[in-house]
């Protein structure tokens, strides 16, 4: 049995080593950027504010502000949230403040209440886990009406 092993470990290393090996030339083969006449035809980035998310929530209408669930919201994101969101101010996530302003209401129910799978399928919530040097935006296991006053309460937030 020693033997065996004896031998693995060099064939293992030697086929890692050569992956390396083919790895590192073909990025050098895509350095030089791209003409700027294909930069050009490339499509405009999609809106982030199109972008409802992966999750439950398919359509949110937006009236008058409601004070009575911006109050419970207020309530629910105080107990639930606060620890990793200040309201204005980068912590442990983003600051709420002002995300009407960047991400549609339906986005940010979805990723109160499905956050796992938004971070693995959806672009945004993808490049957030990255800036925040993964880590994960935690699932609260809120209801669809507690995260709607949530986002009643982030609404006051300008
Ligand atoms: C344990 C920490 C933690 C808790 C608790 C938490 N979050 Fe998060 N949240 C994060 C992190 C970290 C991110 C950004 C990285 C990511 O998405 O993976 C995030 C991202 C978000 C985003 C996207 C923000 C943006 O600017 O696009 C929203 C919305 C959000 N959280 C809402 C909530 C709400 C509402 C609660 C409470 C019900 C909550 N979070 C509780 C850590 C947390």
């Amino acid at each position: 049995m020693k033997t065996t092993n004896n031998l693995f470990i060099p064939i293992f290393f030697f086929l890692l080593f050569a992956n390396c090996g083919g790895g590192s030339s073909e990025k050098k083969e895509s350095i030089a950027p791209p003409p700027k006449s294909m930069v050009e035809e490339e499509p405009a980035l999609a809106d982030p504010m199109d972008n409802k998310g992966v999750g439950p929530i398919k359509n949110v209408e937006l009236g008058e502000i409601d004070l009575a669930m911006v109050e419970e919201g207020k309530q629910i994101y105080q107990t639930m949230c606060i620890l990793c969101h200040k309201p204005d101010q980068k912590h442990i996530g983003p600051a709420p403040k002002g995300i009407l302003g960047r991400r549609s209401p339906e986005w940010i129910m979805n990723m109160i209440l499905n956050p796992e799978v938004m971070v693995i399928e959806d672009p945004i919530a993808k490049q957030l886990l990255a800036d925040f040097y993964g880590a994960p935006m935690a699932n609260q296991n809120l209801t669809e009406e507690q995260a709607r006053k949530v986002l009643e309460y982030f609404r006051t937030l300008e």
